[in-house]
């Protein structure tokens, strides 16, 4: 991306530290031993003041058809890369953000069914933008839960977050170089310093810094 800014997305099923994580990279970065830098942490839905009454018509409203769901998504989405994330990157900003278009892929074209029109809509909403590195935090679905009774909620619950675990790891396995997979079933601090290791390394890679192992100077 020939943007100045740096754009660092995270993704990963629900609960797994997506939000504590986006804060406490915030604050290595504007750290100076992270090179105090300018930083947004922002995230999706809700981004924007717009982005949050879509949020609120999402998620709080009653049922809402699969389509119509995806096309909210995809309206929060196209507003908020076009009013705050891209002049943020333009500006020379580290952008932090909590969910994107492989929510949108995972969640909706893989849970709900809606296959892959859901990235091309997602897509055209952002005229194509994509982050310079996506975490993706991973962790096996609760298995303590697993062994206990359970009843047929509880079961396809299981077997969804098991399903969006499986979409998370496909779409990091597709780009090896824009995705970074971090396993979250470990400390906050743990998990926080492979993070700092994976955004490091992507942003010496993208400035050209990286050191190659067969040692170029
Ligand atoms: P969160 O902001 O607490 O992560 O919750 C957002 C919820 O919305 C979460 O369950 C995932 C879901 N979601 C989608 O289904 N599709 C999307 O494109 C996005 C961004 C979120």
């Amino acid at each position: 991306m020939a943007f100045p800014g740096f754009w660092v997305v995270f993704e990963g099923a629900d609960g797994v530290g997506k939000t504590t994580q986006v804060d406490l990279l915030a604050a290595h970065l504007r750290s100076p031993a992270g090179g105090a830098r300018e930083v947004l942490t922002t995230r999706e839905p809700g981004g924007t003041p717009l982005g949050i009454e879509l949020r609120q018509a999402i998620m709080h409203g009653d049922h809402v058809a699969p389509r119509a769901e995806a096309l909210l998504y995809a309206a929060d989405r196209a507003h908020h890369i076009a009013t705050l994330v891209r002049p943020a990157l333009e500006a020379g900003t580290v952008v932090l953000q909590d969910r994107y278009l492989d929510s949108s892929v995972v969640y909706q074209g893989g849970a709900r069914g809606l296959g892959e029109e859901v990235e091309r809509i997602s897509l055209w909403a952002t005229e194509g933008l994509l982050p310079d590195l996506t975490v993706v935090l991973d962790m096996e679905p609760d298995p303590a839960r697993m062994s206990r009774d359970l009843d047929r909620v509880e079961r396809e619950t299981i077997a969804k977050a098991a399903q969006m675990r499986e979409g998370f790891l496909g779409r990091a396995a597709l780009d090896r170089a824009r995705y970074a997979v971090v396993d979250a079933a470990r400390t906050v601090e743990e998990v926080h310093a492979s993070v700092v290791e994976a955004v490091t390394a992507a942003m010496a890679r993208r400035d050209g810094l990286a050191v190659e192992p067969w040692g170029t100077p």
